[in-house]
């Protein structure tokens, strides 16, 4: 594992936020959402991945992210941040309007390559994320897991060990797991490990294309 920096993402622009997937871009570039429970380090691996320190709001109050963001890079792919969910303080009506509005998304986005859900790698396995994950795989939706804030392990045995945890809630549904990621935005692991999958995914979207 090296936390060297290997892809540097030249031209990040921030193209808008959007409630409604009619408003989002409408041209053919991949894209690639994030999404997670609130709080989760959603925004801070944002800034990791494009080495931008305030691209994404980061905050320790939960609940920033209410739209559908866009962000162009290198002008070929779009980082897609999605709002979080599990707020303590959510409202009936907000997760309403969150469920409605993310898994529309997630089911219609036309370029949609596949999605990352992060997981907070410091705590138990929590209802709202395995129930997020068996809906993804009811819907046979792509995505992978992100383990998100490694560095706050002091041991490497519990970092194992927790991530194990959560690994074997998802095997009570699933009989695989998806591709998964650990991160931290403090020691940039997983920052290239990450880079290089999406580079992947667009490199079998150009070779497509040219055929
Ligand atoms: P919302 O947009 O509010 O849903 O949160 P978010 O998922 O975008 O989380 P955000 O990146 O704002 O981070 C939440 C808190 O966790 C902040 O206090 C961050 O500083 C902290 N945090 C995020 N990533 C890491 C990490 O990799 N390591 C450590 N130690 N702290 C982190
Ligand atoms: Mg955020």
């Amino acid at each position: 594992m090296t936390n060297s920096t290997k892809h540097i993402l030249k031209d990040v622009e921030f193209i808008g936020s959007f409630d409604r997937i009619e408003d989002c871009p409408t041209d053919k570039l991949p894209c690639y959402a994030f999404v997670g429970r609130s709080n989760v380090g959603k925004s801070s691996l944002i800034n990791l991945l494009t080495d931008r320190k305030k691209l994404a709001r980061i905050s320790k109050q939960p609940g920033k992210t209410q739209m559908i963001n866009f962000f162009n890079i290198d002008s070929s792919w779009y980082l897609v941040d999605l709002p979080g969910y599990g707020y303590a303080k959510e409202s009936k009506k907000m997760r309403a309007k969150w469920n409605k509005m993310v898994r529309s998304f997630l089911l219609d986005a036309p370029n949609l390559m596949t999605s990352f859900v992060l997981v907070d790698s410091n705590v138990p396995p929590q209802e709202h994320d395995l129930s997020f994950i068996n809906w993804l795989g009811e819907q046979d939706l792509s995505f992978s897991l992100i383990f998100t804030k490694v560095d706050r392990h002091r041991k490497d045995h519990i970092k194992k060990a927790k991530i194990e945890a959560i690994q074997q809630a998802v095997l009570e549904s699933w009989s695989t797991l998806p591709p998964q990621f650990s991160v931290s935005s403090v020691s940039r692991e997983g920052r290239e490990e990450l880079l290089a999958y999406i580079a992947q995914l667009n490199a079998l979207v150009t070779e497509k294309q040219e055929r």
